[in-house]
């Protein structure tokens, strides 16, 4: 049945490949099949809250589905938490006025973890949401992946092989930067489609001395080059522990003078997190005595055109979704599972993060490859 509703749409938190494959395929599976009306806002929950839009008619739609970034554009801004005159405001109600301004029947929004927490405030302001899963960590809970997973994952991959060689060549050890703040799905699945020698990951904090010494017994073995493959929040032993007493304090702290005591830690941990690279570059120089480079792959993973598997699955979540518009299934996020999808209430997606267990099968792969893992 055609229902020709309204429906908003918005992209919010870091851009990932296969946004704008998203959107077409919700725009062009709602539009042709049910007759439905599509307004975009531009920048995630700030265009929302201003009020800014695009329409998202056929012509708009197309010859988007190989383009990176998103046509609708992005920001990190939270509803509740918008920088505002110098300040941070809780905008919500400015939000719930455009959706009335605009009659319509439900918003979707294309993100990862914080996007699926920010759905879940708008629901329970009186919205009908819809969310789809979206980041190149693959950090969100109760989908088998993400989409924009796939095309960094072979940037990452593509970066360590070509670094095989130059490493080689020059006799180096060289670590390889990979993105993922808090998981470390992009650093083992490249590290271990690229071969890396060591993986240093998030979930499994490091030693330098194992390192080192995985390194050198390379060296001794006539390998004489090395390539680790760190995730951006890997942590050595001595940070993971004081980063998980000062998150307990701030769980445990009572009033906002503490709170803001150790929020201000935390930010002191997360520069040292930020330079925690460069400084393992340069010990395990020190520890192992052989020429040591870094490379920050950064945003390089993030851009471009989304890979085919990014477009397939962003295209199916996409239908998906428009199909679940139509039949008023609201207030969930659409997951992947298997080859098919499956509508996850936001409630069991919200503030939950998906981690690599330590007995996931890309870990034993990786060990049974031989392959450090700096523990
Ligand atoms: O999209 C997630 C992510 O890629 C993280 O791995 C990284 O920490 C973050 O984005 C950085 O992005 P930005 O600088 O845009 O906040």
């Amino acid at each position: 049945m055609k229902t020709g509703r309204y429906v908003g749409v918005l992209t919010a938190g870091g851009d990932s490949p296969g946004l704008n494959a998203a959107l077409r395929g919700i725009g062009k599976a709602g539009l042709g099949q049910y007759d439905m009306n599509f307004v975009g806002f531009l920048d995630g929950f700030r265009g929302l809250m201003q009020n800014r839009t695009i329409r998202l008619d056929e012509k708009r739609l197309s010859g988007i589905l190989t383009q990176g970034g998103t046509i609708l554009g992005t920001s990190r801004d939270k509803p509740h938490k918008m920088p505002v005159g110098g300040e941070y405001l809780d905008m919500t109600d400015a939000m719930l006025d455009t959706y009335e301004r605009h009659h319509l029947d439900a918003l979707v929004c294309l993100g990862g973890g914080g996007t699926q927490k920010s759905a879940l405030r708008l629901k329970n302001k009186g919205m009908n949401v819809v969310t789809l899963p979206k980041t190149i960590d693959n950090d969100v809970a109760m989908t088998d992946v993400t989409f924009g997973f796939d095309t960094a994952l072979g940037i990452a991959t593509e970066a360590i092989d070509r670094l095989h060689s130059t490493a080689h060549s020059h006799h180096r050890i060289i670590l390889v930067e990979i993105m993922g703040h808090n998981t470390g799905w992009l650093a083992l699945g490249a590290g271990v489609a690229g071969g890396a020698d060591v993986i240093l990951i998030p979930e499994i904090p490091y030693d330098e001395g194992k390192i080192a010494e995985a390194i050198l017994q390379r060296s001794r073995g006539g390998k004489r080059f090395s390539i680790v493959a760190v995730s951006e929040g890997a942590m050595s032993v001595e940070m993971a522990d004081r980063w998980q007493k000062t998150q307990d304090k701030l769980s445990k702290a009572e009033n906002k003078k503490i709170r803001d005591a150790v929020k201000e830690n935390i930010s002191i941990l997360e520069g040292e997190r930020s330079e925690s690279t460069i400084k393992l570059t340069q010990r395990l120089e020190k520890l192992t005595g052989l020429e040591s480079r870094v490379t920050i792959l950064g945003y390089l993973q993030r851009g471009g055109a989304p890979s085919a598997a990014d477009r397939l699955l962003a295209t199916r979540l996409g239908t998906a979704c428009a199909h679940l518009l139509n039949e008023e299934h609201y207030g969930v996020m659409v997951g992947a599972r298997g080859d098919g999808v499956e509508p996850v209430p936001l409630e069991e997606v919200a503030g939950k993060r998906k981690v690599i267990p330590a007995d996931h099968p890309w870990v034993d792969s990786a060990r049974a490859v031989g392959t450090c893992l700096g523990d």
